[in-house]
Order: structure tokens, then sequence, then C-alpha cells
């Protein structure tokens, strides 16, 4: 990040945990604004994000301005001592501007252009969506710049949610001036791109497209280049919006919101972390309660440790699921304070009060459609009433642990390509098994993005690290040549950054540090699995490891057909460090069981009757403690003063102890 620069907050105010959601005024008569007033007091909401979605309220024609009711919600919201995160309204253009300028729309790669009615229908490298977005920017920094209510800038909303992957002509210009800009000449794109295949070679820029829906697998560079500029498209939109509010309203610090959850990787999120002054996530449960605790940590990674934003998560049930459920007793608070374990110093919701029209009307909210007198709306305000008491986790970082995660974007988007040996493998899934493997063996562990410093670090697991470029081969050369201990999997050290195999076997680019060589990749049948000496088993993939430096010891070997005997993971002593590998996808349960072999000493602050019942957190010297089962767990063995909570942490509960 530039800076860390967190909400602007007037002299004087006890430092708090912010507390509050996306509010949407502009849905509702003015009459229901003193309601939202009131309860938002209720409730303990100190911040609330608005105009989100109002471009079309803001400006119902082209030059024509409507602010007045901007102003009152915002007056309103001061005079009752909640802040406003406010939004930039660029997020969805309205009607009237597609209509006049229907070429701001996203196209498909199979050339169907998006049409207007839903949202976020516009090409981020649009120049002329660009102007009218900024304008858009310009005058709402220009009105509300000394306004004393405004604690930040929200640039757009989810930047990529639904319109990443553009490939119009504006995108096909713009990707020609990224990749002049990134090769500088036509032949370092034809090496890069390996176009000596399938003449694919090309005479200039001029003849480069997006990768549009081809005869059969469009060049996998071309691919990843694609991936890479699209996500530097969006932040050349955030850094263009944040321009004029830094220049206009110097005094308030500028976010945008991520999606760090389950599938979503469109963006190159460590990156874009530099240019907002806090970062800050929307987290919605899709994969089971680790994925929630996991996605927090990779945000904490992205704020390199520092307090983050939780800018949504659901109270309850989302919409846009197959099938919607709520959340169980107790999970609305567990989940938000598994947020605040892992940084985040602001838990607001998507959104205030339930819409009764538009898509999201069955999305829960914090004001359901059932009003106050509602189990949700009561573990809202008993959630403010925890939020405030806990001022003495405000700014403190999360901790640092013993164990990393390497968690690389380009090797997620790289590993995951076509015409690959299976297309079953799911990169983020392994990293998930290892984050739920450390958790049942009770082990904390921080997720920190690839290329950032492994200084500290006694034990890093790199799974699936497909894509290595030289750098970073010197970087873990390094960490384990300075003791440390790298762990790594399947299908890593594979390519470099240009998708170009590393020549002389595999795992390419770790081969030496590993000790080992590994001549074809042998992937699994869907079911099939392959049984391993120390009683676990494989699946998804397995390749005949040849030990190569006779250092490496041999964890476990594969114990039938043809792998029969072949080592199956293993780990080289290399001075005080280790490089270890993991040929196949073990799942949690199975890395739970070499995991001891792994952590070179490295073991769970938790006493033992509490591992993997309880997960740990910390942040600064409070410690959380969050009940990962449906039974009432006795804390046994943890001194400290209870922030929150008691010896007793009931199912699905929290107990926070300084
Ligand atoms: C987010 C979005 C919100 C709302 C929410 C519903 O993607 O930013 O506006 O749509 O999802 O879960």
């Amino acid at each position: 990040m530039t800076g860390h620069r967190w909400l602007r907050t007037p002299d004087g105010t006890a430092p708090r945990i912010s507390y509050g959601a996306d509010y949407n005024p502009d849905q509702w008569p003015r009459e229901v604004w003193d309601e939202d007033v009131r309860l938002m007091k209720e409730a303990g909401v100190d911040v609330v994000s608005i105009a989100i979605f109002s471009w079309a309220r803001i400006q119902p024609a082209e030059g024509v301005w409507d602010f007045a009711w901007l102003d009152e919600i915002i007056d309103l919201l001061h005079a009752n001592g909640i802040g406003v995160d406010l939004a930039t309204a660029t997020a969805s253009p309205p009607p009237w501007l597609t209509m006049k300028h229907p070429e701001i729309l996203p196209v498909t790669a199979d050339g169907v252009t998006l049409t207007q009615g839903g949202r976020q229908h516009w090409r981020p490298t649009s120049p002329v969506f660009r102007a009218y977005a900024l304008e858009m920017v310009e005058k709402l920094a220009e009105r509300y710049a000394e306004h004393p209510a405004i604690v930040a800038w929200h640039v757009s909303n989810e930047l990529g949610c639904h319109n990443a992957y553009d490939y119009s002509d504006d995108a096909a210009r713009a990707f020609r001036l990224w990749l002049a800009e990134r090769y500088g000449t036509i032949e370092a794109l034809n090496h890069a791109w390996g176009t000596a295949f399938w003449s694919q070679r090309y005479g200039s820029f001029e003849e480069i497209l997006p990768p549009r829906t081809a005869a059969t697998f469009p060049n996998p560079t071309q691919q990843r280049d694609f991936i890479r500029f699209s996500s530097d498209a969006l932040k050349d939109h955030l850094i263009a919006e944040r321009e004029i509010l830094n220049r206009l309203t110097p005094g308030v610090p500028v976010t945008t919101n991520f999606m760090v959850m389950g599938e979503t990787r469109h963006a190159d999120y460590a990156d874009w972390a530099g240019e907002i002054d806090f970062v800050s996530n929307d987290h919605y449960v899709t994969e089971g309660r680790d994925e929630l605790s996991f996605s927090a940590a990779v945000t904490s990674g992205f704020a390199r440790r520092r307090p983050w934003y939780l800018m949504e998560h659901s109270t309850s049930a989302v919409n846009w699921q197959p099938i919607n459920r709520p959340k169980r007793p107790g999970e609305l608070i567990r989940d938000s304070l598994t947020h605040v374990a892992h940084g985040a110093d602001a838990v607001c919701y998507f959104q205030w009060r339930q819409s009764a029209a538009g898509a999201e009307k069955f999305h829960s909210s914090m004001v359901p459609h059932g009003g106050a007198d509602t189990r949700v709306f009561r573990d809202v305000v008993e959630l403010g009433r925890i939020l405030r008491s806990l001022g003495e986790v405000v700014g403190s970082d999360r901790a640092q642990s013993d164990v990393a995660i390497l968690f690389d974007w380009d090797s997620w988007r790289g590993a995951e390509l076509d015409s690959h040996p299976s297309e079953k493998l799911r990169y983020q899934r392994e990293a998930l098994d290892w984050w739920t493997a450390l958790l049942d063996a009770g082990v904390r562990a921080d997720v920190v993005p690839a290329g950032d410093a492994l200084d500290g670090y006694r034990v890093v697991i790199a799974p699936v690290l497909y894509s290595v470029p030289a750098a970073l081969r010197a970087q873990l050369e390094g960490y384990v040549a300075g003791g440390g201990n790298l762990v790594t999997t399947y299908f890593s050290g594979v390519v470099d950054e240009n998708d170009h195999a590393w020549l002389g076997g595999y795992p390419g680019a770790l081969r030496e540090l590993l000790g080992v060589r590994v001549e074809e990749y042998r992937p699994l049948w869907d079911g099939e699995t392959e049984p391993l000496s120390n009683g676990t088993s494989g699946s998804l993939w397995s390749e005949p490891v040849d030990v190569v430096d006779p250092a490496v010891e041999v964890l476990a070997t594969y114990t039938s057909g043809d792998l029969a005997g072949g080592a199956a993971i293993t780990r080289r002593p290399v001075g005080s460090g280790s490089a270890a590998y993991v040929s196949t996808r073990l799942g949690a349960e199975g890395i739970a069981a070499v995991l001891p072999a792994l952590l070179a000493g490295v073991e769970s602050e938790l006493p033992e009757p509490l591992r993997g019942r309880v997960e740990l957190a910390v942040r600064g010297d409070v410690r959380f403690l969050i009940n990962r089962t449906d039974d009432e767990i006795a804390l046994d063995g943890i001194e400290g003063s209870y922030l929150y909570g008691g010896a007793q942490l009931p199912a699905r509960g929290v107990a926070i102890v300084a």
C-alpha cells in the first residue's frame, strides 16, 4: 500500500470498530429515512456506504444534476453521528447513457453485446464511459469535499464483478497498447507467446485481438496476458477516479471494495492494494466455514496485516445461489467476529434495509422485510454492542504467524487454463485444503501474496505454484538457504511468466531445490485414488517421482499399480531448512497426516483438547477463539481476561481474550 490511511474521524472520537452497511435511501420514501436513522442508532451503526447505484438518480439526464436528496440524507446522517463512505456512483450507468452511447456496453468472447437493465454494463477501456464517469466523480468530489460527514470515498463497486473480461474493439485497442508497453517489439511478443506454434506469428501489434472465441484453444500466453491486462484496465479506472478524489479532497481516504471470496480471481488485488488508502473486502459464504476465515486471511495478506474494512457480507441468506438458506443461530455474530479476528476494523453488510423491489429483494439485510422485530435485527443490535466493546482491538495488526500459505494469483489463473493434463485441478481448492488442515491441527497461518517478503516464516506452503518466474525461484531458493522450510505440491514450478515450460523435467524451476525429478504428469480419473504408504491416499493427480538428491527423505510412497514403491511425498534437508514436495492431492485429511513432518517443529499454540475444534487468530495481544463446531467447548487452559464471551464457548460462538 502507498501508506495506510484509515477512515477520517472527528477529533476526540474513541477508537471503535466501525459498523454499518450499504444504504440505499433512494429506494425508499423520505419518511422511511427517519426510521432508518433511529434504527441505525439503536444498532450502533456509525458508517454507511451510500450512492453506490445512484447514478440515474443523481444525473437523471445528460447535463441534469440532482443533489438535493443526497445533500439531505448526508446531512441527516451527519446530524445523527453516522459517517458516510460516499460512493462515486459510477458502478452502473443509467439507461439514457447506454441508449446514447451503446458503444460503452461490454462484449463477450462470443461477440455478444451485453445490454442495459442489469448492472455494471460498461467497458473498462471505453474512453466514452470513462469521460462520463469522471465527470460524475468530479461533481461529487467538488460538492462534498468539505462535508464533515464524509469519512471515506468508495470508488465504483466491486470492480470487474460482472465486466472483468470485455472483448470489444475498445478492449482490443487498449490490449495492443498494453502489450506494446510490456514487450516493446512484436518480435519479443512473438517469442513470449510462442507464436511459432500453429502459425500464430504476428507481423505487427495491429494484428492482435483479445482471445475471442476461436476454433480451438486460444494461445495460452495470450490468455494469461489478457487476464493480466483486464485486471490492469480495471485498475486504471480505479486510479483515474482516485486521482480526481485525491486532487479535490486530499484529506479523505479512498478505497474500493475487493471480492476476495471463493473462486473470484479476475483482479490482481496484491497490486491494486497499492493504489488505495486501506483495503476493503466483500465476502459471502459460499463454501463453508473454512473458506470464510481463509478469505479473511487472504484479505489480511493484501492489507499486509494492517486493519482492513469488511465492506459487505450478509446477515443471513443471499439471493444469488441456486438455493439460498438463512444463517443458523449464532452464525451472524460468529462470521462477523471471524473477519474482525483476521484484521477487519469495520464490519459492514450488504445492505441496511432489505429492498422491497428489484433483483435483491430476497437478500438478507440488517433490517429485514419483517422489520425491527426479527431475529436478524436483534442479532444486529447485539453485534453492534459487542463491536463497541472491542476498542482494545482497533488499529492492531494481525499478528504474524510461523506458517505462511503463499497465494499466487498468477499461478491460480495459469494452472487452470485449458489444454492441461487435467481440467479438474482447482488451485484455490488445494490452498483451502492446506488452510483447513492447519486449522484442524490448531496451527495459525498467514496467507501471503507471492512476491512479498517471507522473512520470519518458519514454514512456507506454496500449493500448486504453477508459474515460477526466475525471480520467484531465486526468492524461494534464498528462503530455503536461509533456513526456511518450503512445502510445495504437484503441478508446481512448471512454467515461467510467459507460460513456457522450464525444461529438463518437472517440477521445473523448483526441481533442484526439491531434489526430485518427474518425467510425466499422471492425472487421475474422476473417483480414482492412489493409496499411499502412510495410510492416506491421493486423488486428482499423481506423479512418478524420481529422487535425484540422495539426501532427500521419502515421507510416503505410492503403494499400488504403476507407481508402486515410487516416492509420493519427499523432503530435502537444506542446511537448517528444507524443501518438501507433495506429488498428489491429499485433501485436508491426508495433509493432516503428513503435516507434523512438514511443519519443522511449529506447534499449535492451543491446549491439546482445543486443537481443531477452535480456530485461533491473533491481533496485537488479543486472541480470538472461534468455535468451529456445533458443540459447547470449555476453554480450559486459556489464560487472560475475556473482552468478549467466557470460558464456556457456546456452539458457533467466539471468545476474545486479552
Ligand atoms: C455484491 C454487491 C452488492 C450486492 C451483493 C449481494 O456483489 O456489491 O451490491 O449485490 O453482492 O450479495
